[in-house]
């Protein structure tokens, strides 16, 4: 065969994806399970560049030049096994297949492995920035060998978003690192809505704005420290009117947030690796929260708030900007330490700074403070939190006040706002000189002897709590 690379899976991400491999000059072999879809794609998108339509795995395979580069795009779970069970018998040593869905990252783990023992490269990688880019440029996280990217980076680069001229595209590191970047990518993802929720919200259950003037608040902010993808399209949303009731867009859709699993994904995975991500954690049980309409019907009447009518809001506009900034800084912060964490327990060696770099376009979460982020991990790359680095202590120092204001606002006006306190909480937290974990030590140890570490001598210690409370070396 002659063609470069083949996409298999023609929904909306699978064919916007062959369209822009095709835009940019490289023969694709397209393949859908039922060949409607190819069909379509053939007909609507032909003239855009060199198809070959397969109607057929093999024939897909065989109009492949070697080494092979076959991209799944099919949801992710057991339909992606499904595929490649059935591409690995018509595969060759050397050939590469890769996953370009939302795969859990244990899963292309698993994946690479098999067809690794194959002679078969498996390339995992995450694929931002929705329909849209896909055709034009997405932001692309590859895992998988290096001995992989050294075909596939330059067909991949050429195809993702440029940001000053660089692509958003990166090796990432071996096996599923590729996948994990892009579930914490999902998970800050998560978080950002929820911050920019959680500022809707005040902005007009305590400050008593509309949403058409919530909307012109988010596109100020938009030309600011705040300026990103999702404070842009929130002016948007906010703004739009429902065409049949002439009501808000956003007072017509059912307040129940739904989810696919990156984001919980992402926590599940932060606690065993033991990183706080509280802004992520927050984001997916306010989505949980929401979610569970019976029991907030049954529960709300009996669940008064007792809070004034009015709360005063001198500067809410300012001060609710400022919060969100902080609180953003800090879910990026926290997303930042756990790639970290997990590339120090899975050997990846993922360059953070690089990461910052490739989210800086194509993705949903593309900000312009990403470049201060690749900017902070290249000066250092063992910053021990991006909290700390000079643009952003300052930044947050100057925002301090106002975050404090807002969470108590919230707090006496009764507006729940899980993300901007746990990451007030947070930031508290971290700069403590001493933290009452020192009472949790008193106590594992008088229920149940577990032992605490003393502050002024090396080793283990235990009290006996029962007898005369002296001290015995653990
Ligand atoms: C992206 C998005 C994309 C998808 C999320 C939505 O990077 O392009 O993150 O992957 O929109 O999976 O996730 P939820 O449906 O869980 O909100």
């Amino acid at each position: 065969g002659t063609a470069r690379i083949a996409v298999t899976g023609l929904a909306t991400m699978g064919s916007n994806l062959a369209r822009n491999l095709a835009r940019h000059g490289y023969r694709v072999a397209v393949h859908n399970r039922t060949s409607a879809r190819t069909t379509a794609l053939i007909e609507q998108h032909g003239q855009e560049g060199d198809f070959v339509a397969a109607e057929t795995m093999p024939e897909l395979v065989a109009a492949l030049a070697k080494p092979r580069q076959i991209i799944i795009m099919v949801k992710a779970g057991q339909p992606t096994d499904a595929v490649i069970d059935e591409l690995v018998d018509l595969l060759e040593p050397g050939d590469m297949v890769i996953d370009g869905g939302n795969a859990q990252f244990a899963d292309t783990r698993r994946r690479e492995a098999a067809l690794r023992e194959r002679g078969l490269h498996f390339v995992g990688a995450g694929i931002s920035g929705g329909e849209e880019g896909a055709l034009n440029g997405p932001s692309i996280m590859p895992g998988g060998s290096k001995e992989s990217y050294a075909h596939l980076g330059p067909v991949l680069e050429s195809i993702a978003a440029k940001v000053d001229g660089q692509p958003c595209c990166v090796h990432v590191g071996p096996d599923g690192a590729g996948h994990f970047v892009k579930m914490v990518h999902n998970g800050i993802e998560y978080a950002d809505m929820q911050l920019i929720a959680e500022a809707y919200d005040l902005l007009r259950r305590a400050g008593g704005l509309k949403p058409a003037e919530i909307a012109e608040v988010f596109r100020g902010w938009n030309s600011g420290d705040l300026e990103s993808y999702l404070v842009e399209i929130t002016a948007e949303v906010l703004g739009h009117v429902d065409a049949a009731t002439g009501q808000p867009f956003v007072d017509v859709v059912a307040d129940q947030a739904e989810q696919k699993g990156t984001g919980r994904w992402t926590v599940q995975e932060a606690l065993e690796l033991g990183i706080p991500v509280t802004g992520i954690a927050e984001a997916v049980f306010a989505r949980a929260l929401s979610g569970h309409v019976d029991q907030r019907v049954a529960v709300r009447d009996r669940l008064p708030g007792d809070v004034p009518s009015t709360v005063a809001v001198d500067g809410l506009v300012d001060d609710v900007r400022h919060a969100l900034y902080a609180s953003k800084v800090v879910a990026y912060a926290q997303g930042f330490d756990q790639i970290r964490a997990a590339s120090q327990t899975y050997g990846w060696n993922i360059d953070l700074g690089a990461m910052a770099t490739i989210w800086r376009g194509g993705c949903i979460i593309r900000a312009r403070f990403l470049d201060r982020i690749r900017e902070a991990y290249d000066g250092n790359p063992e910053l021990p939190s991006l909290l700390v680095n000079d643009y952003f202590a300052d930044a947050v120092e100057q925002a301090q006040q106002a975050w404090r204001r807002v969470v108590s606002t919230a707090v006496q006006a009764g507006v729940p706002v899980p993300g901007f306190s746990s990451a007030l909480a947070y930031y508290d937290g971290l700069r403590s000189e001493r933290l009452p974990a020192a009472l949790v030590q008193g106590l594992r140890d008088f229920f149940g002897a577990h032992t605490y570490r003393r502050v002024d001598r090396e080793g283990s210690f235990h009290t006996l709590w029962g007898a005369d409370r002296s001290e015995i070396e653990a």
